[in-house]
Formats: structure tokens, C-alpha cells, sequence
């Protein structure tokens, strides 16, 4: 049982963004929209959702979008109020303070690892989460606080994952496990993007980890991975094997927002229940669903 209450969370969103190109290269793929929200706002409602209080967004140069998006905007604001639309900016406030946003780039795309590596001096000696920029999911309880919960439990670093399907599984990374119990198991070793043949089963890492400080040292020290890049699987593979994480099977759904199918899927899950759109869209999507 641990007692180190988790109050710091990591967002990186400095990767390329190659498939969901052409648009990409335009607009950040963690500000396209689901409705009317910007994908990374989920993250960061989550992550509120769980209880955290920091959280540090990692960007790029071309990623301007996302600290406005978390910013007050005086003009727009002042437009907005004039025109009598005083609670729309209260609103729009409300997204900026519900949790201390700080913002990092990363000055070269090297890789999930060194992304979360930059980020040593805002975590300090606490334990942390990393919500994965383009992966958003849907729970009824937050995933956040699923791993939170689950750290409190066992006491050791957590990595959210589900099943993917075997022939899928090289393009994640493969954990080597043994059930503890419910949806919880004992995670000794790991490895990213395993080549047919070497992998450990069908369980992924998805989108969320709960990780200690120590890390840090780990992933100053790693050579390139997978794909040339810095990869955190590398560094809490070598975690799961010194003393062992838990390895969470998240109750929720993941939707991947880094590509075409997962964006549009997301948008019709969240679309048919939106409070303005939703009777209308599902309306529509009924008659279309006959045609196809
Ligand atoms: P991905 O591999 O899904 O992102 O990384 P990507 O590199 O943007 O994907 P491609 O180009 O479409 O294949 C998982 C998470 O890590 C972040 C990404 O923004 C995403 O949230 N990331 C990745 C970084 O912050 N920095 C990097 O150097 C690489």
C-alpha cells in the first residue's frame, strides 16, 4: 500500500503525427476535434478526473495550438462578452483553470522515451502518469485513477493494457505476464514492436502508465529502440525485470486518435450522445446505416 498521493501527470504530444497526414502537418493530431473538444482536452479532463493537480503537456514548435487552446484569448473573450456571452466565456475559462498546465518541447522527435526523459525537473521524487497524447479512452471511471488505484493496491509501477489482436501486436509491444487476480497480473518483462515469433502474448501497453522516478536514469541511459527511436517500452521493460510491474487490463474503450479510424470512430461514439447534436446525428446516422 503506498501513500504517496499521485498529483503530477506527463501528456506527450511531440510526435510527428505521420498517419494522420496531410492534416497533421497543419494542425497538431492531439487538437483535432471529437465534436467540438479538442482530443488532448480528454486527456486532460481525465487526468483532472483522477485527482491530478500538474500536468505537463510535452510539444514542438509546430504545436502552438495546443498552449493556446489553454490559454485565455482577452480579444475573443471581449468579442464574446459584448455580444452578451458572458457564460460561453466563463466556460472557456473553466477549461484553462481546472488544473496548473505547463507546457515543454521537445527540440527533436527521438521517441516516446525521450520525451517522457525531458520531463525529470517537473516530477521530482513523486510517482507520476503518462496519458499517451493521441490515445483517448471512454470509462466510467477515469483510467487514471484505474492505474492510481491499482499502484495504491501493489505498490509497484502500472502499465494500462488490454488485448490486441495477435497479427496486431507488432505494431504495440508485447507483455510477458502471470494473472494475480480480477484484472490485474504480475508483469516481469516486456518488449516493443516484437518481431513474428518473439512475442510474449497478446497484451499491450494502451495509451496510460503509472511510473516512479527512477525511470529517469533509465531512460538517460538507453541507446535507440524500435524505429531509431528512444523508447519507454525499453526502459520499463527493464523496470518489469529488476522487481516487476502491474500489468492493469483498464476497463474502457481506447480509440486512437494518431489514425484516420480511430479519429472517425471516436467522433461518432461521442457524437450520437452530444447534447446538441446527438438525436439529430443519430437520426441520420440510422436512414444512412440503410444505404451502405
Ligand atoms: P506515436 O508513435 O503514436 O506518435 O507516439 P507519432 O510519432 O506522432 O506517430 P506517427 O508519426 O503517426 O506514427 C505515442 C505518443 O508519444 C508522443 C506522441 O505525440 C504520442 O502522443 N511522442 C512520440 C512524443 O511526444 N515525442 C516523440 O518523439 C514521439
Amino acid at each position: 500500500m503506498r501513500n504517496q498521493r499521485i498529483r503530477r501527470a506527463i501528456i506527450p504530444a511531440a510526435g510527428l503525427g505521420t498517419r494522420m497526414l496531410p492534416i497533421s502537418r497543419a494542425v497538431p493530431k492531439e487538437m483535432l476535434p471529437i465534436v467540438d473538444m479538442p482530443a488532448i482536452s480528454h486527456l486532460v479532463k481525465e487526468a483532472v478526473d483522477s485527482g491530478i493537480e500538474e500536468i505537463l503537456i510535452i510539444t514542438n514548435r509546430e504545436k502552438g495550438a495546443i498552449e493556446d487552446f489553454f490559454d485565455y484569448s482577452p480579444e475573443y473573450d471581449a468579442r464574446l462578452t459584448a455580444g452578451g456571452k458572458d457564460t460561453i466565456v466563463s466556460q472557456l475559462h473553466g477549461i484553462c483553470d481546472q488544473a496548473n498546465v505547463y507546457f515543454l518541447r521537445q527540440k527533436e522527435a527521438k521517441g516516446l522515451g525521450h520525451a517522457i526523459g525531458r520531463a525529470r525537473s517537473f516530477v521530482g521524487d513523486e510517482p507520476f502518469v503518462v496519458l499517451y497524447g493521441d490515445d483517448i479512452i471512454f470509462s466510467e471511471v477515469p483510467v487514471c485513477r484505474q492505474l492510481i488505484d491499482t499502484y495504491e493496491k501493489y505498490g509497484r509501477p502500472v502499465v494500462g493494457v488490454k488485448p490486441v489482436p495477435m497479427e496486431q501486436v507488432r505494431k504495440y509491444c508485447s507483455l510477458k505476464v502471470e494473472h494475480i487476480e480480477n484484472n490485474a497480473y504480475f508483469c516481469d518483462d516486456m518488449i516493443e514492436k516484437p518481431a513474428p515469433g518473439k512475442e510474449f502474448s497478446n497484451l499491450s501497453i494502451l495509451g496510460r502508465v503509472l511510473l516512479e522516478p527512477s525511470i529517469f536514469d533509465l531512460i538517460d541511459n538507453l541507446a535507440p529502440g524500435a524505429g531509431g527511436e528512444i523508447q519507454l517500452t525499453d526502459a520499463m521493460a527493464m523496470v518489469a525485470r529488476q522487481s516487476g510491474v502491474t500489468a492493469l487490463e483498464f476497463e474502457g474503450t481506447r480509440y486512437d486518435l494518431g489514425s484516420k479510424l480511430g479519429f472517425l470512430m471516436a467522433n461518432v461514439v461521442k457524437g450520437i450522445d452530444h447534447p446538441e447534436v446527438g438525436a439529430d446525428f443519430r437520426a441520420y446516422l440510422k436512414e444512412f446505416v440503410k444505404e451502405l
